[in-house]
């Protein structure tokens, strides 16, 4: 079995993050959103790994390299045409494939457990396709199925309006490669009411054509990283998942002797902690970072390089390079790369300045 994992798209619900960087690559628990996924298909011992890239892209393979980080060996394939869908990405990477099955990720998914079941129900089953639902709160967003009276799968619909369940076909799929290219000769983009190969028109071509699809429920959390809550949401997730006992403090890294931290702490190299932090777990803490007199609490990501000074920061995502030195408590957040929040009572006048990208969403 190989693996293709969609990194393109155009990331509009992630603006003003999106503007400057690929969303495969914003940091969620100070590792790429990515990596999730890749580590997830190596997990199951998947080693040929094709990564679907807008035309053109080049940040995804400077970031990601040839994989052997995570024992995979990486191929960078263009999505012919743009972001025209996900429904083609298979399509074009049907040389990649061959004759092999294939499990095709969306690379803005994050999932908690193994894919182990998934695959292991497609193979024992002899499945054409495999799918994992999950239970979301509004499924009118998703892929979602549709059930007869006998509770037997019938279709898939994409983003309905009034959604049988509350359920979500999640972007974890699993294809005979054969199976699928047949599908997709049977699909169009026209059908879509946002002009793109649906998978989902593939999966319900396969149901309306008695095809083999089987589905798995997914038990533990999954979570769609669409939206900038959801990205704080899942850096949550992922920093709960932390498998420390006590907190892990590079010895390169220097802390005054009051400095507090509790719970799962994870530090990084050259950090200078000074007088009066409290850092409160689970938080992971980047390289060369600079924290004094502040409080970081918990589900807080903070990247290489950030200053942080005065300021309280909650339940965020801190990116490298910025400087956070006012005081308050920020919660819920993304800082971008380099940004600054600073104090405005330095200056005169008084009041608030700001240079704010478009898209950009601040709350005073
Ligand atoms: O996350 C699950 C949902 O993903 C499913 O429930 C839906 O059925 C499925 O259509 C998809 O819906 P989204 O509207 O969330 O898809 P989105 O456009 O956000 O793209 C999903 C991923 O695929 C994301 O990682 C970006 C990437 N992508 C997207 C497009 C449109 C590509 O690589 N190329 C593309 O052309």
């Amino acid at each position: 079995m190989k693996a293709i994992i969609a990194a393109g798209g155009r990331g509009t619900r992630l603006r003003p993050i999106t503007w400057t960087m690929n969303k495969h690559l914003s940091p969620i628990a100070n590792e790429p959103l990515i990596v999730n996924a890749i580590k997830k298909v190596a997990a199951v011992g998947i080693t040929e790994v094709a990564i679907n890239i807008n035309p053109g892209d080049t940040e995804m393979e400077a970031a990601l390299g040839d994989g052997s980080t995570w024992g995979v060996k990486l191929t960078y394939l263009e999505q012919q045409g743009g972001a025209t869908g996900i429904g083609v990405i298979p399509y074009n990477a049907r040389e990649f494939v061959g004759d092999d099955d294939v499990l095709f990720y969306l690379g803005d998914n994050i999932i908690l457990g193994s894919l182990q079941r998934f695959v292991d129900r497609f193979k024992r089953d002899d499945l054409d396709c495999c799918l994992a639902f999950s239970e979301v709160r509004d499924a009118s967003i998703f892929g979602t199925p549709v059930f007869d009276d006998n509770k037997t799968l019938v279709g898939v619909e994409e983003k309905p309006e009034h959604p049988q369940t509350n359920l979500a076909v999640t972007g974890i799929y699993l294809y005979k490669m054969k199976s699928y290219l047949e599908a997709f000769a049977n699909i169009s983009r026209e059908a879509s009411k946002r002009n793109e190969y649906e998978i989902t028109h593939i999966h319900d071509w396969f149901l309306k054509n008695n095809y083999k699809l089987g589905y798995e429920e997914i038990t533990g959390w999954w979570k769609d990283t669409g939206m900038p809550e959801d990205m704080v949401e899942g850096n949550q997730l992922l920093l709960n998942e932390m498998t420390l006992e006590e907190a892990v403090i590079d010895p390169t890294s220097s802390l005054v002797e009051d400095t507090r931290i509790q719970g799962r702490v994870q530090m990084g190299k050259d950090c200078i902690i000074g007088a009066n932090v409290l850092i409160r777990g689970p938080v992971k803490i980047g390289n060369g970072v600079k924290l004094e007199n502040c409080y970081i609490g918990p589900h807080t990501s903070v990247g290489d390089g950030v200053t942080i000074v005065q300021a309280e920061i909650e339940h965020s995502i801190v990116m490298s390079g910025s400087v956070i030195d006012t005081p308050g408590r920020i919660v819920d957040s993304i800082i971008g790369h380099n940004a600054q929040v600073t104090h405005a009572e330095r200056t005169f006048p008084q009041g608030k300045r700001m240079i704010i990208g478009e898209n950009s969403q601040v709350e005073v």
